[in-house]
């Protein structure tokens, strides 16, 4: 048995309350720190430009909720370009640390699970560098609401070259990069429907790229219902 076979998951909210508290990803003269990639001008530039072309090229502008929005050093930047501003994380002391130094009439913070809870209601969702932290299982359980959202627009820190996607993780402060390879959402397991797809940015890093992509999501009309109707029986 591998060492990572071996290693039993801590709740994911324990384990990314400790990447916070213990800096995991970097920062210490943070208070909270996302990591490089919330930070890096290299990085976070191009990003932030292409999601503002997106997000200004709607006539009514958009609501967006935020999965996994971490320090906010990223979204804090978006948020001016939106309806309203939804943004959400997992760890309650950073979303409580969010509230007092962003603040804005459109923007709220709340403490969620994205994988456990349910999400709020928005026209598009953004995830960025999240889902590569995550187990296939937890992941499984979010696209399943991310169907709910007209538009997703999804980051994720990919292999350079060609790669076997998907591979499994426990969840935590690592990513798919040390079994070498990324998520690919549109590929088994996930399999997950779109009607559009588009590659907006691709950033060369290090060990790999990091990859936004725009989806415009298959709306099945009948999945939220069937969701609603399973919550309601306590199923
Ligand atoms: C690498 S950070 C990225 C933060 C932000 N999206 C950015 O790009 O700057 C990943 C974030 O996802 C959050 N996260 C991980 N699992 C989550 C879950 N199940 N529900 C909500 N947030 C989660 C973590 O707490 C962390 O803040």
């Amino acid at each position: 048995m591998s060492v990572e076979e071996s290693k039993q998951p801590w709740p994911t909210k324990d384990a990314m309350e400790q990447v916070y508290t213990n800096h995991l990803w970097g920062g210490k003269e943070y208070d909270f720190y996302s990591g490089e990639g919330s930070y890096v001008p290299e990085i976070v530039n191009p990003y932030i430009d292409v999601l503002t072309s997106f997000l200004t090229s709607f006539e009514r502008p958009l609501v967006v909720c935020d999965l996994g929005c971490g320090d906010f050093n990223v979204g804090q930047e978006l948020v001016k370009y939106t309806q309203k501003y939804i943004a959400v994380d997992i760890v309650a002391d950073l979303i409580e640390y969010n509230k007092t130094r962003f603040k804005a009439e459109n923007l709220e913070f709340h403490c969620l699970d994205i994988a456990k809870d349910d999400l709020p209601v928005a026209d598009c969702a953004i995830v960025r560098q999240v889902l590569q932290h995550l187990s296939n299982s937890e992941i499984q359980s979010i696209i399943g609401k991310l169907s709910d959202y007209k538009y997703v627009i999804l980051t994720e820190h990919l292999p350079e070259e060609d790669f076997v996607p998907n591979a499994d993780i426990i969840s935590g402060q690592g990513t798919r990069l040390k079994k070498g390879s990324g998520v690919l959402l549109l590929e088994a397991p996930f399999n997950l429907k779109v009607k559009n797809e588009k590659e907006l940015l691709s950033v060369n890093v290090d060990d790999g790229r990091i990859v936004t992509v725009f989806y415009e999501v298959k709306l099945d009309a009948i999945q939220p219902l069937v969701r609603i109707l399973k919550q309601e029986r306590g199923g």
